[in-house]
């Protein structure tokens, strides 16, 4: 029997590749020049990290963790979100300063135990942000413009950006108390799952997708109505900010998050194109989270969104380019064959994608490939070529070719393919050898 993959847990193919690795550069650039620094974290840590960050009453800690005892009996977890690893990356490396902005970013697989259909595997990839140091509400503002202006250079289509403020320290125990009263009086019509939020974990209620509880949601209490005059004034201060950045959006005030370390701005944003998991990002302010991991008071913003998701996003709309070499060399024959070979190294020396024929296919098949392959250039090397010293170089674009000499054959056809290539890499004079050796022979 063939042995697959765990469950939930895919291969990304080289057909999708070139995606994910424009996608990943792109938000490189787009990072880099809001300031984020990246970060490299390991995939698990111990488990009372996740426990303490996210809240041991939340689904991710309560039943979608893979943890597992290590040989010595220490619990330790393969990581099912970054916050909390940024925060204690952070914290032992002193990283976070009481008195200035730190601003880190990572990029990597995040793994949860859930039920796995379209855009929800086991595991998947986040990009995410960390902003630490401030309570200024432009780095709330900041987070959510580095998220939209992400998916605008991306190009992911229908997306909307719901935000909400969940309140502070202060005025959300007292909300909360309203919040238990209102669904005390309905425990019948709710599900088990909310009939245990009820007691553990009560902002989860808003949250539910049940036809019943979402009856007795329609009249719940929201934290929105009940937050303080500084959460207010912040809340307000975060969306003037994003008015002046031009960005649209509606306040939801049932958005609550899955992880307990919230206080104040949240924010989601959803994609028309994906169907029932159509979160494709999601984020807020944490201001107590550094503190409770054993860290200084040290108040944080941040946001990760899911890589697979933006992927399906973009595949809804647009066909998979296959991504071939810029150059194709074709060969006929033994020698050629050998030159070609030749040719090949020597280009990708001088920075030139180039791919050859290693099968002895034939001169149709070699240029079926190069054609199938997207393939901007032709070289092609048969025995007349080898007798007359010049190759014929096909543009695929617009189907003209020309003669090139074979000796230096390809510093001129990567100074063709770009006039800026630099002078030769001091290895690349691989095929003047052959050439010379052949001579000899
Ligand atoms: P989250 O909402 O749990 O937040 O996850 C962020 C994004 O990860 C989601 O919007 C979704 O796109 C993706 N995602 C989550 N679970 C799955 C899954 N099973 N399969 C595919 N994609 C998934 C966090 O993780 C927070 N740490 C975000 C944050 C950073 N808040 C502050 N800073």
């Amino acid at each position: 029997m063939t042995i697959r993959s765990v469950r939930g847990m895919r291969d990304i193919l080289p057909g999708e590749t070139p995606l994910w690795n424009r996608l990943e550069a792109t938000a490189r650039d787009v990072l880099r020049c809001h300031g984020y620094s990246e970060i490299r974290l390991p995939l698990v840590e111990k488990t009372e990290l996740f426990a303490r960050g996210i809240g041991e009453e939340t689904d991710i800690v309560s039943k979608e963790m893979y943890t597992f005892a290590d040989r010595k009996g220490q619990m330790i977890t393969l990581r099912p979100e970054g916050t909390a690893s940024v925060i204690r990356a952070a914290i032992q490396n002193g990283l976070c300063q009481e008195r200035s902005v730190t601003k880190l970013y990572y990029y990597g697989p995040m793994f949860r135990y859930e039920r796995p259909q379209k855009g929800r595997s086991r595991q998947f990839t986040q990009l995410g942000i960390e902003a630490l140091g401030s309570v200024d509400p432009r780095l709330d503002a900041e987070t959510v413009i580095v998220l939209m202006d992400l998916l605008v250079q991306w190009g992911v289509p229908e997306a909307r950006l719901a935000i909400n403020s969940l309140g502070c320290r202060k005025c959300r125990p007292p909300y909360l108390e309203v919040l238990r009263g209102h669904y005390s009086g309905h425990t019948g019509d709710l599900c088990s799952d909310c009939r245990e939020r009820l007691e553990k974990n009560p902002m989860r209620l808003l949250d539910c997708k049940r036809g019943e509880c979402r009856g007795v949601r329609e009249a719940a209490p929201v934290m929105i109505d009940s937050i303080c005059g500084d959460c207010l004034s912040h809340f307000d201060a975060v969306q003037g900010f994003l008015r002046a950045a031009g960005l649209a959006w509606d306040v939801d005030p049932f958005l609550v998050r899955g992880l307990d370390y919230y206080t104040r701005t949240t924010y989601e944003v959803f994609s028309g194109l994906l169907g029932a998991q159509d979160a494709v990002a999601g984020g807020g302010r944490y201001d107590g989270l550094v503190k409770e991991l054993g860290g200084a008071d040290v108040p944080a913003v941040g946001f990760a969104l899911g890589m697979e998701r933006i992927v399906l996003a973009l595949s809804e709309g647009e066909g998979r380019v296959a991504e071939g070499p810029t150059v194709a060399v074709v060969t006929l024959g033994d020698e050629a064959q050998t030159i070609g070979f030749n040719l090949l190294i020597d280009l990708r020396r001088l920075g030139v994608s180039a791919e050859g024929d290693f099968m002895g296919a034939s001169l149709r098949s070699q240029m079926r490939r190069a054609e199938k392959g997207n393939a901007r250039f032709v070289i092609i090397i048969g025995s007349d070529e080898i007798r007359s010293g010049r190759c014929v170089m096909r543009d695929m674009t617009n189907r003209r070719q020309e003669e090139i000499p074979l000796e230096g054959a390809a510093a001129a056809a990567a100074s063709k393919i770009n006039p800026n290539t630099a002078g030769p890499h001091p290895n690349s004079d691989t095929l003047t050898q052959a050439l010379s050796q052949r001579e000899r022979d």
